[in-house]
């Protein structure tokens, strides 16, 4: 066969991650840097980043924080200051900080187990748990795959309950030809360094709804009036409150979220390439699961559109004898990997949630709990090697073999 590539030998030499930052993109922090005494708190990078994230997205608003978790919790904290409290749909497939936001912005969680395809929440479960007192649902998109359907989106547009997606996991993805994290009324985004595009550490809130826009900038930087955009916006609380110095009105006891013009102007240089590098890790998750046995590993996900940063790999039966093969196998060939992909699992057999909810809760989540006992996720890189990914294939093929000829 014609550029077959050659098979390496058995140390993979496979870490969980490559530096998404580049000499280019150092480059350009240090030529920021040599400049005659730049600016380096949040200014005109920041907002530069913002417009160009809002353009490469299809949102009308950026706002740029410090991470992904500052991002769910003003996420939160805006729909509370806009919408009041009440249940808040909640995977317990995802981030910690995705619940953790829930919990401090005084709302009460409300758990759906997931779809196997996706492993974002089953819709159909998140419809029937939805109350009179249900204030927004709160969906992951897992590591690239989508986790939104049409019924979901017309039913909760019917019912005018608020879509939040967090879409840390997954830029770039697409659901119809439109990126995740242009469906709900706010979006998030995580820049950490194990994603799809690092500025050290940061994170995005995207809208199109210009009072959350504005909201959450002010829940950014301490709930000051003067971080607004809009100047009419400022005069009227100005007005409302003539005892104060305008400099100092603090609308909400809120945050101090910002990031600095370093972190954007690393995450400007990266963003020309993203497209790029989106392309080659998609190419990469489908070269793995259309090499891996289908009887003995789950290859049927929901891939249509997916942007993914890791391979997920799910054995396809609750097996812990096979699991604990694949562990041995993935050490002894030096690739690195994390078990129950987003979030080690089930967050329900979390401390913080044991404590609220008690022991048993997490037992009602059966996909998850697969996920959490036999679920993977390995790193997917743009420099990863093909041959890389076919001989790992390659081996845990054979330990599927071995084992079905073992329990045969
Ligand atoms: C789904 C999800 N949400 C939120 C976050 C939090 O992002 P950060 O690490 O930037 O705080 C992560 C982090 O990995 C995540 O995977």
């Amino acid at each position: 066969m014609k550029n077959k590539p050659t098979l390496p030998g058995a140390g993979l030499d496979w870490p969980l991650m490559q530096n998404n930052i580049t000499r280019e993109d150092l480059d350009a922090a240090i030529a920021y840097l040599r400049r005659e005494d730049p600016i380096l708190t949040q200014s005109s990078n920041v907002r530069a980043f913002e417009r160009e994230w809002s353009a490469w997205i299809g949102t009308k608003y950026s706002v740029f924080v410090n991470s992904g978790s500052s991002a769910n919790l003003l996420t939160l904290a805006a729909l509370k200051a806009l919408h009041g409290g009440g249940e808040v749909i909640v995977p317990p497939l995802t981030w910690v900080s995705d619940i953790a936001a829930v919990l401090h912005c005084g709302f009460d969680p409300v758990f759906v187990d997931i779809d196997p395809r996706t492993l974002g929440m089953d819709n159909d479960q998140v419809l029937a748990k939805i109350t009179p007192r249900t204030r927004a649902v709160f969906l992951t998109h897992i590591l690239g795959y989508n986790a939104l359907g049409q019924r979901l989106l017309d039913e909760l547009e019917r019912r005018q309950i608020p879509l939040l997606e967090d879409v840390c996991e997954s830029h770039g993805a697409t659901w119809g030809g439109s990126k995740l994290g242009t469906f709900g009324l706010i979006s998030n985004f995580s820049f950490y360094y194990a994603h799809h595009l690092s500025t050290i550490e940061g994170g995005m809130v995207c809208t199109d709804d210009e009072e959350i826009y504005e909201t959450v900038r002010m829940l950014r930087a301490h709930g000051l009036v003067r971080e607004l955009d809009s100047q009419s916006r400022k005069e009227k609380y100005w007005q409302s409150y003539p005892d104060l110095n305008p400099e100092f009105v603090f609308v909400y006891p809120a945050y101090n979220v910002r990031s600095t013009e370093i972190n954007a102007v690393l995450g400007r240089s990266q963003l020309k390439r993203l497209d790029e590098n989106i392309q080659i890790r998609t190419e990469n998750l489908h070269l793995f699961l259309n090499n891996l046995d289908a009887d003995a590993y789950q290859t049927d996900f929901a891939t249509e559109g997916s942007s993914n940063y890791a391979l997920t790999l799910i054995l396809k039966h609750p097996d812990p004898d096979l699991c604990k093969r694949v562990m041995t196998c993935l050490k002894a060939h030096g690739v690195e990997y994390r078990r129950g992909t987003s979030g080690g699992g089930n967050q329900l057999r979390q401390p913080y949630l044991r404590r609220l909810l008690g022991p048993d809760e997490c037992l009602k989540y059966p996909r998850v709990d697969h996920v959490h006992f036999y679920g993977f996720y390995i790193g997917n890189y743009p420099t990863l090697e093909r041959s890389k990914i076919l001989r790992l294939c390659e081996l845990l093929n054979e330990l599927a073999k071995d084992y079905c000829r073992r329990v045969a």
